[in-house]
């Protein structure tokens, strides 16, 4: 079967790349959907067992910094379009090992660049690189304010200036070159398959085995948060009908203090475990604070909505209950992405 569409999705088998990934093999059968990814400890097959056997599905386990494997690649599958998550994702691994955030962020997202370029050369009807980015760029806001597309770029720690980076350049490609793109700046995602290393699935997975809940700070720092398919929803959105050469902001219009939803949390883990009330809090301990900390992140996301139509679906106090189930009716998935080299991570982390 000819397919309309060859469509390159990068870090599939990552957290919200799986989401991505599923949408976009159910919904599209008439687009072939290669899921590049190189299994970073983040990056796991299971997330997407549901869609491996589809006709229109396909992993090629890759590095994006093998600038050969990746021209090669290229040669063979002629993609029509990007959608480029891959990116090394998490804040406190960048604070440790900033080179690695510049490795796959940067240098990564310039090898994909590069390798578009020359497939398209100036042909670039039906051609679309589609990056997706954080509201970490913009920095930091106070007690006030919120992020808008117009924003200037101002990123504070090692994995925001590296995203920062390689949206610019994603940017003066297609400044220079003419290059086709469209980027999502959106805002923290929360949902299944994520990993234990992010606020929700840490203490989600912490509350289980009764250990402490590390909370950074005085934890009245701010995220809005958003359940992750409905962010799938919107880049399949922004996909189809974002203007090229446009940014996007997308967020979850739902603002909470750390210590606000941690209680939260911790209240409705209570309830689903069958113990106490106040158990849970009881594990709450504050530790050191995370250098750099942002104190607040807060997205305008009214160009999404008034030119795309696209909404939250879900409200946080569904999106949270959903997330809770299914790390409790998929303890062996937590197990498994808990071995092994997370145990490391976590002493290093935490004690
Ligand atoms: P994740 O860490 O869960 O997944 C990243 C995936 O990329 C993994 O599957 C990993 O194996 C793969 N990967 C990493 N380095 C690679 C490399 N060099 N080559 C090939 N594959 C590689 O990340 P996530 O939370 O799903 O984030 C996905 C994207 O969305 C990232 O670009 C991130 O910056 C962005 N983003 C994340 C959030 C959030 O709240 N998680 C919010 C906004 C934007
Ligand atoms: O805003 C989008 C970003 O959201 C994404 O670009 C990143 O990939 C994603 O990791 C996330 O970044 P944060 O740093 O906001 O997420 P994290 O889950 O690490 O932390 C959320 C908040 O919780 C933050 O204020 C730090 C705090 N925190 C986090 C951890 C892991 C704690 O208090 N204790 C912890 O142990």
């Amino acid at each position: 079967m000819k397919h309309k569409k060859t469509i390159l999705i990068t870090g599939g088998a990552g957290f919200i790349g799986s989401h991505v990934v599923r949408l976009f093999v159910e919904n599209y059968p008439n687009y072939h959907i290669y899921n590049l990814d190189s299994l970073t400890y983040a990056g796991n097959l299971e997330n997407l067992e549901d869609v491996e056997n589809k006709p229109n599905y396909s992993f090629l386990k890759v590095d994006i910094t093998d600038e050969r494997a990746i021209n090669k690649l290229f040669d063979k599958y002629q993609f029509t379009s990007v959608i480029h998550l891959a990116a090394e994702s998490h804040v406190d691994r960048s604070i440790e090992d900033p080179l690695a955030f510049v490795k796959t962020n940067v240098i990564g997202t310039m090898i994909l660049l590069n390798a578009f370029k020359e497939l398209w050369k100036d042909d670039y009807k039906n051609k679309l690189f589609y990056h997706i980015s954080t509201d970490e760029v913009y920095g930091t806001l106070g007690e006030t304010g919120l992020f808008t597309e117009t924003t200037s770029y101002d990123p504070n720690s090692p994995y925001s200036a590296s995203k920062a980076s390689s949206d610019h350049f994603v940017r003066a490609y297609g400044e220079t070159y003419g290059l086709p793109y469209v980027i999502s700046n959106c805002s923290n995602n929360y949902g299944q398959n994520q990993f234990p290393e992010k606020l929700i699935p840490l203490f989600i997975n912490n509350i289980i085995h009764n250990k402490p809940l590390p909370v950074y700070g005085d934890g009245n720092y701010t995220r809005d948060w958003l359940y992750v398919k409905d962010h799938a929803i919107a880049i399949d959105l922004i996909f189809h009908k974002g203007i090229t050469g446009e940014t996007y902001n997308i967020g979850g219009f739902n603002e909470w203090k750390n210590i606000d939803l941690i209680n939260l949390l911790c209240e409705q883990m209570d309830i689903a475990l069958n113990r106490p009330n106040g158990s849970s809090k009881k594990l709450i301990t504050y530790v050191k604070d995370r250098p750099g900390h942002d104190l607040r992140y807060a997205i305008d996301a009214s160009k999404i909505k008034e030119e795309l139509g696209w909404q939250p679906s879900v409200t946080f106090q569904q999106g949270l209950k959903k997330t809770i189930e299914w790390y409790l009716n998929n303890e062996d998935w937590l197990q498994s992405v808990t071995s092994g080299t997370y145990q490391s991570y976590y002493d290093k982390q935490y004690n």
